[in-house]
C-alpha cells in the first residue's frame, strides 16, 4: 500500500471555516490524506480564509509566496483555496495567483475529493457554485476516530438579514437550515467520539429553522441526546430571539448560560444605517428578558467603530449600551469597506476618528471583562475538563460562562464535567480548587 498523501489545512476567521476544515479533511480522507501539522510535509495545502474585514485577499497572496517555494521541495504538491475569499475572488486569484491549483467556495466543498482528482491529473479546479445539493448530506457519516469532549456543529448558513456593511450574505449565501433528524445523528456520533459538549454554529444561527419549533425545538431535541452534557450557539441576531429561546436560557439545564448577541452600536441613527432593524433599546430590553429568564448569563457582544456617518454622538450612544448591559466579555471592530456592500458607497471616516474610538471602547469592554472574571473569584462553577496543563498535575477546561479555568486535579477528569470552587483571578483565566462532588 502506498503512503497516505500528507494534507496540511490553514484555517483564519470564524468558527464555521474551524468546521468546515474538519469536514474538509474528512472528506479528502477518503482521497486517501491524512492531516499533517507542518506544511512542509504537504502534498496538498488548503487556506480555508476569511473575508469579513479588509485585506483578507493580502493575507491569502502573502500566504501563497511564502508557500511557492515548497513547490520545488514537492513537485506533487497542490495549492486549494476555500472559504469566503475563495468564494469571493476566487476567479481573480486563479489567474493571478498560478501557484494555485484549487479554488472551492464554502457551499461545494463535498466536491473536493473529484476536484483532487482532477488537479491530480495537472488540471485546475475551480468550483464557488452554490449547488442545490445538500453538501452535508453528500459528505461522509461524522470520523468514529476518538476526539476531544468539544466540538463544533454548523446548523445553519448563511444570512438574509443584509447589515449594510457585511459580505456573510454574498459569500455564504441565503440562508438554509440543516434538518433537525441529521444534526441529531451528527450530535450522536460526535458524542460516540468522546465529546460532551456541543457548540451549535450558523451565521445567524437563531433563525434556525430545521425544526418546527426553530433553534429552542433542535435545543430541546440535543436535551434528550444521552452522553451529550453542554449545549451552546453562536452567533445570534436580536431579531430572531423568539419567546422558546428565551425561555430555554432559564429551563433547559444542558444550555449554557452565555449568549453572544451582538448589537454593533448604540446609536438609533447608526443601527438604521447598518439595516440591522432594530433599536437600542429594543435590544436593552431583549437583554432585560434574557436575563430574567437566566440572571447569571454571560454576555457577550460586537461592535463596530466608524460606520460611516458615525458622529462623536453616536460612539458616545454605543459607549452607553455598552454601560447600560455590561459585558462579560465582547469583540470590538474597526469599520471595513467591504466591496459590494451598500456602505461601501458611503464617504469613510478619518482613521484617527476610527482609532481613537476603538481605544475607547475596548478600554471600557476589557474593564467589564476583568471585572466579571474577578467578581467569580469564590464562587463555585461546573468545569468541563478538556486538557492537562503546562505544569504537572494541572488539568484546564472551561466553565459554564466559557471562562477557562485550570485546577490541580487527576488526568482521569479529562471529558467530566466537575465542581470547583474558584480561588483566583490570573490573566486571561481562573484559578480552581476541585471540589468532592
Ligand atoms: N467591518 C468591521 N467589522 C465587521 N464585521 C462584519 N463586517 C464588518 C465590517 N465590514 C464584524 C461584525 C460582526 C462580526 C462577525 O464582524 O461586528 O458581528
Ligand atoms: Fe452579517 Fe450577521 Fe448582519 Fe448577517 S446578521 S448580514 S452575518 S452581521
Amino acid at each position: 500500500m502506498s503512503a497516505p498523501k500528507k494534507l496540511f489545512i490553514k484555517t483564519y476567521g470564524c468558527q464555521m471555516n474551524v468546521y468546515d476544515s474538519e469536514r474538509m479533511a474528512e472528506a479528502l480522507g477518503g482521497n486517501g490524506y491524512v492531516e499533517t501539522k507542518t506544511p512542509e510535509d504537504a502534498d496538498m495545502i488548503l487556506l480555508n480564509t476569511c473575508h469579513i474585514r479588509e485585506k483578507a485577499a493580502e493575507k491569502v497572496y502573502s500566504e501563497l509566496g511564502r508557500m511557492k517555494p515548497l513547490k520545488d521541495i514537492n513537485p506533487n504538491l497542490k495549492i486549494g483555496i476555500a472559504g469566503c475569499v475563495a468564494q469571493a475572488e476566487g476567479e481573480e486569484i486563479m489567474r493571478r495567483a498560478p501557484v494555485v491549483d484549487l479554488v472551492v467556495g464554502p457551499q461545494s466543498y463535498h466536491r473536493l475529493p473529484a476536484m483532487d482528482d482532477a488537479v491530480q491529473t495537472g488540471a485546475k479546479a475551480l468550483d464557488t457554485d452554490f449547488p442545490d445539493d445538500d453538501k452535508f448530506e453528500t459528505l461522509k457519516a461524522r470520523s468514529k476516530a476518538k476526539r476531544g469532549p468539544t466540538a463544533f456543529l454548523t446548523v445553519q448558513e448563511g444570512c438574509d438579514k443584509f447589515c449594510a456593511f457585511c459580505v456573510v450574505p454574498y459569500t455564504r449565501g441565503a440562508e438554509v437550515s440543516r434538518p433537525a433528524d441529521r444534526i441529531i445523528r451528527e450530535a450522536q456520533e460526535l458524542v460516540e467520539s468522546g465529546v460532551r459538549e456541543i457548540t451549535l454554529l450558523g451565521q445567524n444561527v437563531n433563525a434556525y429553522h430545521g425544526h418546527d419549533g426553530g433553534l429552542a425545538g433542535l435545543i430541546w431535541e440535543l436535551d434528550k441526546v444521552d452522553g451529550l452534557e453542554r449545549i451552546r450557539f453562536t452567533t445570534s441576531h436580536p431579531n430572531d430571539m423568539d419567546d422558546a429561546l428565551i425561555d430555554a436560557h432559564g429551563t433547559c439545564e444542558k444550555l449554557m448560560p452565555y449568549l453572544h448577541l451582538p448589537v454593533q452600536s448604540g446609536s438609533n441613527r447608526i443601527l438604521k444605517a447598518m439595516n440591522r432593524k432594530h433599536t437600542a433599546e429594543g435590544y436593552l430590553r431583549l437583554i432585560e428578558r434574557i436575563r430574567a429568564a437566566r440572571p447569571d448569563l454571560l454576555l457577550s457582544g460586537d461592535f463596530i467603530v466608524g460606520f460611516p456617518g458615525e458622529t462623536d454622538q453616536d460612539f458616545e450612544d454605543t459607549m452607553q449600551l455598552v454601560r447600560d448591559v455590561h459585558y462579560g466579555q465582547a469583540y470590538s471592530f474597526k469599520y471595513s469597506t467591504r466591496p459590494g456592500t451598500p456602505a461601501a458607497e458611503k464617504p469613510q471616516l478619518p482613521e484617527d476618528v476610527m482609532n481613537d474610538r476603538l481605544q475607547r471602547l475596548q478600554g471600557l469592554l476589557r474593564e467589564q471583562q476583568i471585572a466579571t472574571q474577578a467578581s467569580m473569584v469564590g464562587r463555585d462553577v461546573k468545569v468541563l475538563f478538556e486538557k492537562a496543563g503546562r505544569e504537572a498535575g494541572q488539568m484546564i477546561g472551561k466553565s459554564e460562562y466559557l471562562h477557562a479555568v485550570f485546577a490541580e486535579a487527576p488526568a482521569d477528569v479529562i471529558g467530566t464535567v466537575r465542581r470547583v470552587r474558584i480561588i483566583d483571578d490570573a490573566t486571561n483565566s481562573l484559578k480552581g480548587e476541585l471540589l468532592s462532588q
